[in-house]
């Protein structure tokens, strides 16, 4: 069969990866991929649905798998389905999961799903009396897409205030803050949890730890993410069952049961383990990235087979097998560079995820041979002159693979040592197991 992969980034590379490695499939398309990522896989220029659509006809693919939100809460899955091409991820009215924060919430207490203590307000001057009133720390969300950033988490009530300024006054994520969720700040282990899901039933899949900070030690600001690494500490049937139970099969049932619409496709959770409850922090309605990057190489099930089940709602018939195996991925990242004009230095880039240059040869991509060493591609283009180049604040995805953490992350760090470009920055402690 033929697939075509809808992303552009690292995740999209593992996901097209996986495909183009499954016995069912004959050719893998992504769209629209980038210069890395053409290196073993077709990639075609198509931005919008409808251009998705257009190639996905062209080409005869027999499925579609889709890895970032936009797509998905602009309704990819309803034009695919409506033209009969088979597609994976859930329609435009179930990815209202991710595209509203609001409304899951409002679900989730409704249906008896853990959350934290919460309001939702679209009038600043509430948002504010509201913060004044409750004594505890909040985190203060825009309702709406925001690409990760639009969760401010708060220390006191003078930077709550701001938060709540930030996202409704100054409109930094434009409409996605027009509301916003307060909730109580919980402290805890923060975990993501993903499932496969029909609608019906659900196959859990092993669990990563993701970096978000962009220094060691958790400092710095928030990005995509930095690492990842899986399995984690607390993987294993014990957990899978607590969420499974407590909040990924309450919410797709009780997603289906108010909406009369199946929830289809992955879901995926970020939640706070506070004396072993787990906590919704927020819905996500496709993978992580990079937590596809170290969670899809230990999938041994064809992903064609688990695709088609979902499809047709017959996932609950066979089992997803994994590996035990251990993958840490590190991310090597657009740091600090000169910003050049015309010859002449015009200050400093302060680099991802502040702003960041573009254009810098990658060098030493050709010396990793290590069968245990796999790239995955994100912020890279083609330059005519200079070959591959940077092209994004997260440029290139290192994963490593050992019989354990430390033998995968060993891999991961010896490889990105090899790899050059001007201002590559990472961090230096991701799978680093904190006690
Ligand atoms: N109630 C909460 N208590 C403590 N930390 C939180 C809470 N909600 C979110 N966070 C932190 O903020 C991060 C981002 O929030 P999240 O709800 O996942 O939104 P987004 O990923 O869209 O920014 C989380 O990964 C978590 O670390
Ligand atoms: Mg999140």
């Amino acid at each position: 069969m033929k697939v075509l992969v809808v992303d552009s980034g690292g995740r999209g590379h593992a996901i097209a990866w996986q495909f183009k490695n499954d016995p069912n499939v004959r050719e893998v398309i992504c769209a629209p991929g980038n210069a890395g990522i053409a290196r073993e896989i077709r990639c075609e220029n198509a931005r919008a649905n409808e251009e998705f659509l257009e190639l996905a006809k062209r080409e005869k693919v027999d499925i579609v798998f889709v890895g970032p939100e936009s797509p998905l809460t602009n309704g990819i899955v309803d034009l695919f389905t409506a033209e009969k091409i088979p597609i994976v991820g859930p329609q435009k009215s179930a990815a209202i999961l991710e595209g509203s924060k609001a409304y899951t919430k409002l679900l989730c207490r409704d249906i008896g799903v853990p959350v934290a203590e919460f309001e939702v307000f679209d009038d600043p001057e509430k948002a504010k009396d509201y913060v004044g009133a409750v004594k505890y720390p909040v985190v203060v969300k825009a309702d709406g897409l925001a690409q990760g950033k639009g969760s401010i988490v708060c220390s006191d009530t003078e930077e709550a205030f701001h938060a709540i300024h930030h996202l409704m006054v100054e409109m930094a994520f434009g409409d996605a803050g027009r509301k916003v969720v307060i909730e109580k700040r919980l402290y805890g282990t923060e975990i993501s949890f993903f499932v496969f899901t029909d609608g019906e039933s659900l196959a859990s899949m092993p669990v990563a730890q993701d970096y978000k900070r962009a220094y060691d030690n958790d400092e710095g600001a928030n990005t995509g993410g930095m690492g990842s690494y899986s399995p984690h500490r607390l993987e294993g049937e014990e957990l899978a069952k607590l969420v499974c139970e407590k909040v990924s099969m309450p919410l797709i049932q009780g997603f289906k049961e108010k909406q009369e619409v199946p929830y289809r496709g992955i879901l995926y959770t970020g939640l706070m383990l506070v004396d072993g409850i787990p906590y919704l922090l927020e819905a996500n309605v496709r993978f992580g990235d990079p937590e596809a990057q170290v969670i899809l190489p230990r999938l041994k099930t064809p992903l064609s087979d688990i695709s088609f089940q979902i499809i047709n709602g017959v996932l609950g018939e066979k089992r997803v097998e994994w590996s035990p195996d251990y993958y840490c991925d590190v991310v090597a990242a657009a740091g600090r560079t000169r910003q050049m004009k015309g010859g002449k230095s015009k200050g400093w880039y302060p680099g991802y995820p502040a702003r960041y240059g573009k254009g810098y040869p990658i060098s030493g991509l050709e010396t990793i041979d290590d069968p245990d060493c796999r790239i995955f591609f994100a912020g890279v283009s083609n330059s005519a002159t200079k070959g591959f180049v940077t092209d994004g604040g997260r440029v290139l995805h290192i994963v490593g693979r050992g019989n354990t953490l430390s033998a995968a992350r060993d891999v991961a760090y010896r490889n990105i040592e090899k790899v050059h470009f001007e201002g590559i920055r990472y961090r230096t402690d991701i799978g680093r197991e904190k006690e």
